[in-house]
């Protein structure tokens, strides 16, 4: 059986002393509890200090973006490297913040994925359609085309160390959630596609959060869905007691 992930995007919040409580918070929170994978990720000028806080506990530690170039003349970028050597595991690549504010088209998207696991880090890659891609009935095509340029020239071993992550654009942040159904819906999907691209195994056993206005009090019935693997929680991880009341509802 597929373990459940839980990552917290903190996305441009908490400096550096609101980090460090948040965490002792989660870590906290979690003394006892070891049966799920929980991720934090916070500002990259909080990863060290947090890095500090969570080891010897069960939190494990993710960045929210990289430059997919090795080192250089890159103004204002973060290269794997640096990530790796502050402690992180895993990094966020693709988020929909990224690609709608930042203009990050599928190529760039593709390279930071590939530069993110030649450095050994592990990768949440995040995938969604807009609000009028659903009403258009786009859903399917918008979500095979960011996996096909996406996960382009991966193996199958190199799957084994990507989470994708369901966010329709429309849930995140809007309060709005997709119901269980419709995630549900588009899980499979994705589990089929990567059924049908690469193996058998890498379908079984990719772990496929959903992201988009996840909350305690619809996490359960989300997590539920024999295709959620997990969530991917912007808002509700902001604040320990919802954060940790999602990680406990599964
Ligand atoms: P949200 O954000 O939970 O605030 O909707 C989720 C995300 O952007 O990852």
């Amino acid at each position: 059986m597929r373990k459940k992930v839980i990552a917290g995007n903190w996305k441009m919040n908490n400096d550096l002393n609101e980090s460090i409580n948040l965490v002792s918070q989660i870590k906290l929170g979690l003394a006892d509890y070891n049966k799920n994978e929980v991720i934090v990720c916070p500002s990259f000028t909080s990863l060290e200090s947090v890095n500090a806080v969570i080891k010897n506990s069960v939190i494990k530690l993710g960045a929210q973006n990289l430059y997919y170039e090795d080192s250089g003349a890159y103004t204002g970028e973060i290269s794997a490297k640096m990530l790796k050597s502050v402690g992180c595991e895993y990094v966020i690549i693709g988020h929909s913040e990224r690609r709608t504010i930042f203009q990050e088209k599928d190529e760039l998207i593709n390279l930071k994925i590939k530069q993110a696991l030649s450095e050994k880090l592990k990768v949440i890659f995040c995938i969604g359609e807009t609000l009028e891609e659903r009403e258009n009935d786009k859903t399917f095509k918008v979500i095979n085309s960011q996996l096909s340029l996406g996960l382009k020239d991966l193996s199958a071993i190199e799957l084994n160390d990507i989470i994708i992550a369901y966010e329709p654009v429309w849930a995140i942040g809007t309060g709005k959630t997709a119901t269980p159904q419709q995630a549900q819906e588009v899980h499979k999907y994705i589990r089929d596609y990567i059924r049908e691209n690469f193996t058998d195994e890498s379908a079984e056993n990719l772990i496929i959060q959903y992201g988009g206005s996840v909350k305690p009090d619809n996490a359960a019935e989300l997590l539920n869905q024999p295709d959620i693997d997990g969530a991917l929680v912007g808002g509700a991880c902001l604040k320990s007691d919802s954060f940790l009341s999602i990680i406990k509802s599964v």
